[in-house]
């Protein structure tokens, strides 16, 4: 069954939509581009205003951590990605979440009001996981799941727990280290075969993620964050084992 959409999904369908490409003068396709900036950046803007509050997860940080071809600096996922691609009745009480490269804890925040058993964020730098730390504090009381962990590592060496049910990336990292974190997951769900959905942000991997011949493409949406079309994906993993197409 489709989703039921919002009003930002309503105007932002309206405003992308293919046919209204095709059919409108050039002209009009410029003021429709400009009406869909202005729009995504109000939406941001009103994002912020309602839902940080008391917390800080805005802005860009880059630190000496940072400093390795394959990472991707800090800069936080739209409000409405994880409610977009994850809707909270399709998390149970014993789904398993994690953020690899949670950042200030942005969605660490979110997850942690769907009924999950734990809510788990990994990420290089000691000084933003200190961020979320507060800021997950600051929520406290708004707290639905089991228990928060917050673990400050390069997500290659951190050992997958064999009962993580939903893996989150927002860009975090390309190159081996994307490959590695990937072959990590596929290695739990060898040791331990169940259901695990990756979402993934920016999906510049997607080709290794599919290639594993594990995980599959069930759905992806596109969110217009601040004027950038950003495509989310979720993918299932097959608990039966399937031939791996990778290297
Ligand atoms: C684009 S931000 C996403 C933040 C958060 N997941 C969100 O969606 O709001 C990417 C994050 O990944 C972290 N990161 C980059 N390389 C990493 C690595 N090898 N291990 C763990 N975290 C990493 C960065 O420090 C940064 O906080």
């Amino acid at each position: 069954m489709d989703e039921p959409k919002g009003i930002e999904q309503r105007v932002e369908e309206f405003l992308t939509a293919p046919q209204l490409a095709i059919t409108t003068p050039r002209r009009f396709r410029r003021i429709r581009r400009r009406a869909l900036q202005v729009w995504s950046r109000a939406v941001g803007g009103l994002g912020d205003l309602v839902f940080e509050r008391g917390v800080e997860t805005t802005g860009h940080a880059q630190e000496l951590a940072h400093y390795h071809p394959d990472r991707v600096w800090y800069q936080a996922s739209g409000w409405s990605y994880l409610p977009r691609i994850l809707p909270k009745r399709e998390v149970g009480p014993t789904d398993v979440f994690a953020d690899i490269g949670s950042g200030k804890g942005r969605i660490l925040m979110q997850a942690a009001r769907y009924p999950f058993a734990r809510v788990i964020g990994v990420e290089i730098s000691a000084s933003l996981n200190g961020v979320a730390e507060a800021n997950l504090d600051r929520q406290r009381s708004k707290r639905a799941a089991g228990s928060i962990e917050l673990v400050t590592a390069d997500a290659t060496a951190w050992e997958v727990p064999d009962d993580l049910t939903v893996a989150y990336l927002y860009y975090p990292f390309v190159g081996d280290t994307f490959r590695q974190v990937i072959d990590n997951l596929v290695a739990s769900l060898e040791r331990a075969p169940r259901r695990l959905r990756l979402i993934y942000a920016l999906p510049e991997m997607e080709d290794y993620v599919v290639g594993t011949g594990v995980f599959a493409r069930a759905r992806s949406v596109h969110i217009v964050n601040r004027g950038f079309s950003h495509r989310l994906a979720l993918y299932e993993a097959d608990p039966r084992p399937q031939p791996r197409q990778n290297g």
